[in-house]
């Protein structure tokens, strides 16, 4: 750069059309995503491929960089906000969670403490105050913003681990004393309760994983068990985590007895409801909050089923001093932007830098208020369920949990009218699920290959998992585009896949 004059910001003009352009090009976007491929076909590099190694020495116009974005970017993605994506728990954004992502951009927010950013910091505080009263939990419980449930689950055993060893955080776990911890978690509960032990020096094989019954729910005599056996072994059982909406099938754990056994044994109660809970917003649902009352934490991920776009989780803890006694550490060159502040979020976790995350939520949830929102999650229960009655009205698939809040997991399982099946009506209505005999690698593999093809083509975006050793299909219905004719044709999609490759 030669001129000074070109230093600074670009000119208040120049900005002004960028953004138009940027305003349009947002708007078209989102109206031509349902004909856009969902998923792109390249291979891996190809994206690495079609753009430049080296870094850039000049300046480019911004045309040049959003004509890229077009070109390089957007087909090469998978476009989770298609109203064909039915992966994971197809999490959404939404036209206000755009505008308020917008709008956090100019702010340029550091919240780290509250004098850092008063309004960041208050907004958050009422936010997060907002979702608990939907979630209906008590008014001793407060809550902090982080990046997601991974982030959350590690805050709360770290409490867990200070309370029970209370000079962990002062000098380590050492001493050939040190207590050897325990965590509980079901087969079914998310693999973040590892990393949380990892990360935390408690040992990935400390995460005790429990058997779950016939519904993927935490199997509770085996859990008793497993504490009684590793306290007879001199392990300290720390804590339990209870999931609300499992990953695979958004089974719920049972949370009134698994806090009693908590509360017998002296352990740390976390409710991992990073999908779950933000269902209870529907009053139909209300039955979930059963024993969260007694939880010592729980984690909710308003980016999967509150509208809050990636990234939004809120980890709540009882009594949120708890949390920051662990983590409170003032440098000195902070000292002074800490006083009289109600709240520095700094000290509610690892995190120093912290964005505005509250901002969008606020956006959100005023721009939908708790009826739109729990009108459309309803929607995406009712498609669920008339999902699951299509694959029970077809004998060449079942279902392979029960369906649970979006969520449906399924299996393709031999050609039509195989005389090895009975159809679906001689078939039970609910459990056994996953009943006949394993070893089934052809119908496991047929089930990956239906994945693979409808994926490959473009036209909708499913994901497999694994059950009792069983590879299944499954949907997860959250994205406010999807609609029941998408549905029906991705079901349409499904049956034609099946009987091109299963027969
Ligand atoms: C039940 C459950 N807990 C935790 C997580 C981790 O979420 P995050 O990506 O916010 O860390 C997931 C992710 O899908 C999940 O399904």
């Amino acid at each position: 750069m030669r001129n000074r004059e070109n230093l600074g910001d670009t000119s208040p003009e120049e900005f002004r059309r960028e953004l138009h352009e940027l305003a349009d090009w947002i708007a078209d976007f989102r109206q031509s995503l349902g004909s856009l491929p969902v998923a792109p076909n390249d291979k891996a590099g190809a994206i690495l491929a079609a753009l430049p190694a080296e870094p850039p020495e000049e300046s480019e116009p911004f045309e040049k960089i959003l004509g890229d974005v077009d070109q390089v970017i957007v087909p090469g993605m998978v476009h989770w906000s298609h109203p064909m994506f039915l992966g994971y728990f197809g999490w959404t954004t939404t036209a206000p969670a755009i505008l308020g992502e917008i709008i956090t951009a100019p702010l340029n927010v550091n919240a780290m403490t509250w004098r850092t950013c008063p309004a960041a910091t208050e907004l958050e505080t009422l936010v997060v105050d907002w979702i608990r009263q939907w979630m209906d939990l008590p008014q001793e419980f407060g809550g902090v913003v982080y990046d997601t449930a991974s982030v959350g689950v590690m805050h709360a055993l770290a409490v867990a681990r200070e309370e029970a060893a209370p000079s962990t955080r002062k000098r380590g776990l050492v001493g050939a004393g040190a207590p050897v911890f325990r965590i509980y978690a079901s087969e079914q509960a998310h693999s973040s309760a590892e990393k949380a032990a990892i990360a935390l020096g408690l040992g990935e094989e400390n995460v005790q994983r429990v058997p779950a019954d016939a519904h993927f729910c935490m199997d509770l005599s085996a859990l008793r068990e497993m504490i009684a056996r590793d306290i007879r072994n001199n392990f300290k059982p720390l804590a339990v985590i209870a999931t609300v909406g499992t990953t695979s099938t958004a089974s719920v754990d049972p949370v009134p007895e698994i806090a009693r056994i908590c509360r017998e044994n002296k352990m740390w109660l976390h409710i991992d409801g990073a999908y779950g809970a933000g269902f209870v917003i529907l009053p139909e649902n209300k039955s979930l909050t059963d024993g969260w009352s007694e939880a010592d934490s729980i984690v909710v991920n308003p980016h999967k089923s509150l509208f809050v776009p990636l990234d939004f989780s809120v980890l709540y803890v009882r009594d949120l001093e708890r949390l920051r006694r662990v983590f409170t550490l003032v440098p000195e060159y902070l000292r002074g932007d800490t006083v009289e502040a109600q709240k520095n979020y700094m000290d509610y976790g690892i995190q120093l830098g912290r964005r505005f995350r509250a901002l969008k939520a606020w956006v959100i949830f005023r721009s939908f208020g708790r009826e739109g929102m729990a009108a459309r999650l309803r929607e995406y229960v009712r498609l669920a369920n008339l999902f699951a009655d299509w694959v029970k009205g077809d004998n060449r698939f079942e279902l392979a949990a029960p369906v649970s809040l979006g969520v449906v997991c399924f299996r393709f399982v031999g050609r039509d009218g195989s005389p090895s099946r009975p159809s679906n009506a001689a078939r039970p209505a609910v459990a056994p699920y996953l009943a006949d005999p394993p070893n089934e690698s052809k119908i496991d593999q047929l089930n990956s290959e239906i994945v693979e093809k409808i994926n490959a083509s473009g036209r909708a975006y499913l994901t497999q998992t694994k059950l009792r050793d069983r590879t299944v299909m499954r949907i997860g219905l959250g994205n406010v585009l999807t609609t029941e004719k998408h549905l029906r044709e991705a079901w349409e999609m499904i049956r034609k896949a099946a009987s091109d490759i299963g027969t």
